[in-house]
């Protein structure tokens, strides 16, 4: 499955970064984008009503969504970030890189939560308009390291249980083989820096930044 294509319309590069949690997405897409001089952003919660829709998803007190309505609760904060944030930036000529984007709810919603990766892709689109990410850079590390790295879960969805998680990175790992040519694969076990030049490497050869 093609799960991106190259944003002819967009001036600027749209990169994500995905994996599971404790991973280390979080602060290499801040040293990416700190690298290239692109604008740092992330899902969900980057838009005033986003922040709102995180709360709804990942509270673990009050109403429990259903797993469709997560992955809607998701996408509609994915189209509000796109139309607020993601394109008007792109738009104006610089790169966004991205914390989690439409390999996420392909990952968790999709493959985990056993929704179906076309009807994830579907509500994505929709969701986006269309706008898919030049690269996705998945970051693994073993599921040893990541429980070393996690404290304590902090939210509903980092709550679920080892299976869950184990289909995510299983998800994760079929997405990028079906589409080698939108995804790179990095190992996160290095220390930070280590990580962040691999990271570095693999986007400029990609995309040339
Ligand atoms: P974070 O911890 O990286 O901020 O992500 C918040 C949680 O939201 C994480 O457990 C993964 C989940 N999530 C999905 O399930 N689907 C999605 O599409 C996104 C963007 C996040």
């Amino acid at each position: 499955m093609n799960t991106a294509a190259t944003n002819t319309a967009a001036k600027g590069r749209l990169i994500a970064f995905e994996g599971g949690e404790a991973a280390g997405k979080t602060t290499q897409a801040r040293l990416l984008a700190e690298r290239i001089g692109a604008q740092l952003s992330f899902e969900p919660g980057a838009t005033e009503l986003g922040n709102h829709i995180r709360s709804l998803v990942l509270n673990s007190s009050g109403p429990q969504p259903t797993a469709r309505a997560e992955a809607l609760l998701i996408a509609a904060d994915r189209a509000q970030h796109v139309a607020e944030v993601i394109r008007p930036t792109l738009d104006g000529g610089t790169h966004v890189v991205t914390d989690r984007y439409i390999g996420s709810s392909l990952a968790y919603q999709g493959i985990a939560r056993q929704l179906g990766t076309t009807e994830i892709l579907a509500i994505s689109e929709f969701a986006t308009a269309g706008l898919t990410c030049d690269l996705t850079v998945l970051l693994e590390v073993d599921s040893h390291t990541a429980l070393q790295r996690q404290a304590a879960p902090s939210d509903r969805i980092e709550a679920e249980g080892n299976g869950f998680h184990h289909r995510v990175m299983q998800g994760y790992r079929t997405l990028a083989a079906q589409d080698p040519k939108h995804w790179v694969v990095i190992n996160g076990m290095g220390n930070v820096d280590e990580v962040a030049e691999a990271v570095y490497v693999a986007v400029k050869e990609r995309l040339n930044v």
